[in-house]
C-alpha cells in the first residue's frame, strides 16, 4: 500500500535520486521535479532499474512562478516535498552571486508559496553544514550559531533556513526539517546512479575518482600546513544512502507527528574527521590505484575542520550512519567505473 505521494525537487541529482530510491523502498509514490539543468534523464530509468518502480518525473523550472505554480497544482494531492533543486558549485556562485541567489531561492520561495497554496503539509530541505562557517568547537551541535557563510552558495542556505524558519512561525499547520548536510560522498552499491559533476569537479572525491580513472591528469591537495594530524583538513564525509535515508527517517517524524516544534533542524555526518590524506590513502588502498597528487595553497573559504555531532538526529531520528568510509570509496569508484564503461 502506498504510504503517500512524496515531491522530490532535484530528484535526478546526486543526492535528490539516491533519496528517491529510499523512499521508493519504503512504499512512498515519487514525483520528481527537475530542470535537468545539472542532471540527466536517464537516472530515471536507473531508479526504475534498481527498484521496480518508475517515479512520475515533471521537466520544469521551479524558479519560475508560474510553471511552479503549475506542477504544484497538478500534484497538489503530495503530503511532502523534499527540496534539493539548487545550483550547488561554491566557486561558480562567488563569480555569480545574482544567478545563484535567484535561482536556489526563488525555487524555495515559490515552492513555499505552493506548498502553502495547495495545503502541502510537510517540507525538508536540504541544507549545509556549511552555514555554520569556521567554528572554533568540535564536534558541532545543532545549538551552535549559524554564520555568514564565505559563498553566496553557502549564504544562501542560510537565508533559505531563515525564510522557512519565518514561514513556519507564521503558519503553524506547516512543519518543515532542514537537513544540515556534512560532506556527502559514495554511490549507490548497484553502481547505477552516483554523482555527476558538470565539468571539472570542485569536490574532493568526484576529483580523486577522475583522476585514477584517467579523466584529470593531477589531483592538487589545497594545503598541509593546517593544525591537524598530517596538515590536510579535516571533514566529515557522509555516505549519500546514509544521507537519503535520514530523508525517509525525517519524513516519517513529521507524518508521525512526532516534532516538537514545527520547524527542526538537524546535522548529518557520521561524527568522525577524516583528513584529505585520510582519504587519498584509503582511496589508493582500496581501489589499488595510485593518485597522482601534488600539495598546493590553500584554497579560499577552506576551513580547518569540520565534523559533527549527529546525537539529535540519532536521537529524535531514529538514524545513524552506517557505511564506513571504506563503502564510500569503494561504491564512488564502482560507479565512475560504471558510468566510463572501465
Ligand atoms: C564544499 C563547500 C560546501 C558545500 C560542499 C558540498 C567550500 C568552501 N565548501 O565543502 O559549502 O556544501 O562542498 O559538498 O567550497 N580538496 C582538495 N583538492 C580538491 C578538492 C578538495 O584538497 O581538488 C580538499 C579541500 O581543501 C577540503 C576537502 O578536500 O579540505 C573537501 O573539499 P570539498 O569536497 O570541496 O568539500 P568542502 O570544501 O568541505
Amino acid at each position: 500500500m502506498s504510504r503517500g505521494k512524496v515531491i522530490v525537487t532535484g530528484g535526478c541529482g546526486y543526492i535528490g535520486s539516491h533519496t528517491t530510491v529510499e523512499l521508493i523502498n519504503n512504499e512512498f509514490e515519487v514525483v520528481i521535479f527537475d530542470d535537468l539543468s545539472n542532471s540527466k534523464e536517464f537516472i530515471i530509468d536507473r531508479i526504475y532499474q534498481i527498484t521496480g518502480v518508475k517515479p512520475i518525473f515533471e521537466k520544469v523550472d521551479l524558479s519560475n512562478p508560474i510553471e511552479a505554480d503549475m506542477v504544484y497544482k497538478k500534484h497538489s494531492d503530495a503530503h511532502s516535498i523534499i527540496n534539493f533543486a539548487a545550483f550547488k558549485a561554491v566557486g561558480e556562485s562567488v563569480e555569480k552571486p545574482i544567478m545563484y541567489y535567484k535561482n536556489n531561492l526563488y525555487t524555495l520561495i515559490n515552492s513555499i508559496e505552493a506548498q502553502k497554496k495547495y495545503e502541502i503539509k510537510n517540507f525538508i530541505f536540504s541544507s549545509s553544514a556549511t552555514v555554520y562557517g569556521n567554528p572554533d568547537i568540535l564536534p558541532i551541535t545543532e545549538k551552535f550559531q549559524t554564520k555568514r557563510a564565505f559563498s553566496p552558495y553557502g549564504n544562501g542556505k542560510k537565508i533559505a533556513e531563515e525564510i522557512l524558519e519565518d514561514f513556519n512561525k507564521a503558519f503553524s499547520n506547516f512543519k518543515t526539517i532542514s537537513l544540515r548536510y556534512f560532506n556527502p560522498i559514495g554511490a549507490h552499491e548497484s553502481g547505477l546512479i552516483g554523482e555527476l559533476p558538470n565539468g571539472v569537479p570542485n569536490n574532493l572525491l568526484p576529483y580523486v575518482t577522475q583522476c585514477a580513472a584517467g579523466v584529470l591528469k593531477e589531483l592538487q591537495v589545497f594545503g598541509d600546513d593546517y593544525n591537524t594530524k598530517d596538515g590536510t583538513p579535516i571533514r566529515d564525509y557522509i555516505h549519500v544512502v546514509d544521507l537519503a535515508k535520514a530523508h525517509v527517517k525525517a519524513l516519517e517524524r513529521m507524518i508521525l507527528d512526532n516534532m516538537e516544534d514545527n520547524y527542526e533542524v538537524y546535522n548529518l555526518g557520521t561524527g568522525k574527521g577524516v583528513t584529505v590524506m585520510d582519504v587519498i590513502n584509503t582511496f589508493e588502498m582500496v581501489t589499488n590505484k595510485k593518485i597522482n597528487y601534488k600539495i598546493t595553497h590553500r584554497r579560499k573559504g577552506d576551513v580547518q575542520a569540520l565534523y559533527a555531532s549527529s546525537e539529535k538526529a540519532k536521537n529524535n531520528l531514529d538514524w545513524e550512519a552506517q557505511l564506513s568510509l571504506k563503502d564510500m570509496i569503494e561504491t564512488s569508484w564502482n560507479w565512475e567505473k560504471s558510468y566510463r564503461c572501465i
